[in-house]
């Protein structure tokens, strides 16, 4: 079994970003400028986004973050959308997910210009992904392909198994593995309604989980010799903690783990290729890799 080092890999492209950054503004380019919106405090966006400035800081790039309480209105959002897709400086730019109820999320992700959405969400960028569209695509899926990428994992003609149909992460994983361009595999995708859903897993190849239920995937699930890619992130209680809580993966590592023939770890696995992807995708949008205004 060997562990895919998601930590190391995301350190390595970062610091691959960095010379670029360096290469740009020495050819008289400014650095790349990513703007996160975050609403609110919800402990987990909070991490997050703190972990995407932080991951600008390590690229060389300018970031910054406009903070906004739970009770700000969705028109008032919508400007604040306006203004960046209207500003020159930016790059590109996040709005982190979750809002709070009373904002309509999809109208606020159509808001955005689709060249500015680093994310990933607009319909116009899920739709080129699809039909394999130069685009920017949604980091998790993106951090996932790169890792098996680097780790010579073959994907063609393998049987992906993906556990989870969320936009931002199952559907479009669907999308990438199938495609020739870049996993090439037979995929099957699993969901809570999923009659054969371990029937299914136990097919598996290539196992993605992404269902956010921690510890899901069991020893009995895997084939022998599969790989496994974690993609969980649930915050569980752990007195033991500083902080009260610990990250769990959907896969129950300690049984999995000696069966794989890969398998990521969480933390260190999926997580910091996803911030990493997001600093491509901002690398792109400075250079504009896809679109030209
Ligand atoms: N919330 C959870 N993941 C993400 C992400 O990748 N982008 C944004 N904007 N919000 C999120």
């Amino acid at each position: 079994m060997q562990l895919i080092d998601g930590k190391a890999t995301a350190a390595q492209i970062k610091s691959e970003i960095k010379s670029e950054v360096e290469r740009m503004t020495a050819d008289g380019m400014r650095p790349p400028h990513l703007v996160a919106i975050l609403v609110g405090h919800d402990g987990g966006s909070e991490t997050y986004v703190k972990n995407k400035v932080l991951a600008c800081e390590a690229c060389g790039f300018r970031s910054t973050l406009l903070r906004f309480e739970d009770d700000i209105t969705e028109d008032e959002l919508l400007a604040q959308v306006a203004a960046l897709n209207a500003d020159a400086e930016v790059d590109g730019f996040i709005v982190q997910l979750p809002l709070p109820r009373h904002i309509n999320e999809q109208r606020v992700i159509e808001a955005i210009d689709y060249r500015k959405d680093v994310d990933g969400f607009h319909p116009i960028n899920v739709g080129r992904m699809a039909i394999g569209l130069p685009c920017y695509i949604s980091a998790t899926p993106r951090g996932i392909l790169e890792l098996l990428r680097r780790y010579e994992i073959p994907t063609s003609g393998r049987r992906c198994v993906i556990l989870g149909r969320s936009n931002i992460v199952g559907k479009p994983m669907a999308q990438l593995m199938m495609q020739k361009q870049y996993g090439d595999s037979t995929v099957v995708v699993c969901h809570s309604h999923s009659a054969t859903l371990a029937d299914e897993c136990r097919q598996a190849d290539i196992l993605i989980a992404a269902i956010g239920q921690p510890g899901f995937v069991k020893a009995d699930m895997v084939k022998p010799g599969a790989v496994v890619i974690d993609v969980g992130t649930t915050r569980v209680p752990d007195a033991s903690r500083k902080s009260g809580y610990r990250l769990s993966g959907d896969v129950d590592f300690e049984q999995v783990a000696p069966l794989c023939s890969y398998i990521t770890p969480v933390p260190g696995g999926v997580g910091p290729m996803t911030i990493c992807m997001l600093m491509q995708n901002t690398l792109a949008a400075a250079k504009k890799t896809y679109y030209s205004d």
